[in-house]
């Protein structure tokens, strides 16, 4: 199989088949989600809060997720790897957007770059596609604006629901590929599926979109406390890394780790 490229995420939506999407932020993630067939990984500013320990993503910058950004092309050998511009590396100017998102090709070798925004991004997306760099588009509830949104809100109910479909439409006519609704009543999010010709992808934004993104740490249940409403967890990584960690060190605390066989006897 080859690299997953636009043509084939546009061929799914045609045939109606929905994929999944995962975050990624280092090599080992990138490589078993490759390999479990995720066609698309993004390496998302939400590694503030699940890579540097950030309360939100705000803080996230650049340099921060330059290094990420490369860990995982390195490592994914079919996904398309699609990066995130962080808050304040792109909304200043289309070129400000420019001169980020080429850091992000050249020095993390992505694939395509996302941004938060609806019409107001229409600029940013225009020359960054005209300079050959594929953008996802991301409306609904945008975390880098949480400031302004008032906190983790769904977005799009009532009357701003119109307002968020000419975003959806706006995006798609300045040249994004694919859309990501983040938090948007599920009927909402099926119209805009409907209007678009370009997949959307979904996260707390119910089931008729093209596709769906979950970070993958909420996915696996690596993070504690409780999940938003919007995740499902596939599995116990934090009861299991924990167990594994709590053995071993109960197993050097016995003497029963290392034994002759972990050892160079000469
Ligand atoms: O940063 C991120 O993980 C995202 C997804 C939730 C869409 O933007
Ligand atoms: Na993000």
């Amino acid at each position: 199989q080859r690299r997953v490229r636009i043509p084939h995420l546009q061929a799914m939506k045609a045939k109606g088949e929905k994929w999944a999407m995962l975050t990624a932020y280092d090599m080992y993630s990138a490589e078993i989600f490759d390999e479990a067939g995720i066609p698309v990984l993004l390496v998302g500013d939400s590694a503030g809060n699940n890579v540097y320990g950030f309360e939100t993503t705000v803080p996230v910058t650049v340099d921060h997720l330059v290094p990420l950004v490369r860990a995982v092309t390195s490592a994914a050998r079919h996904a398309m790897v699609v990066a995130d511009l962080p808050f304040g590396s792109y909304q200043a100017s289309p070129q400000q957007a420019l001169a980020t998102a080429t850091r992000m090709m050249k020095e993390g070798l992505a694939h395509a770059v996302k941004l938060e925004g609806g019409k107001p991004m229409v600029p940013e997306v225009e020359l960054l596609v005209r300079a050959g760099i594929p953008v996802m588009g991301h409306i609904g509830f945008t975390p880098q604006s949480e400031h302004v949104l008032g906190g983790y809100r769904v977005q799009g109910r009532g009357d701003s629901g119109d307002r968020l479909v000419e975003d959806a439409i706006a995006l798609e006519k300045a040249g994004c590929f694919a859309v990501v609704m983040e938090m948007v009543p599920a009927p909402l999010a099926a119209r805009v599926t409907e209007v678009l010709s370009i997949p959307t992808i979904g996260i707390g934004a119910g089931p008729d979109c093209d596709a769906q993104v979950l970070v993958w740490q909420d996915m696996a249940g690596l993070r504690g406390g409780k999940a938003p409403r919007f995740v499902k967890k596939y599995a116990d990584l934090r009861g299991e890394l924990g167990r594994a960690a709590a053995a071993y060190a109960a197993d050097v605390a016995s003497g029963s780790f290392p034994t002759q066989e972990n050892s160079f006897l000469e």
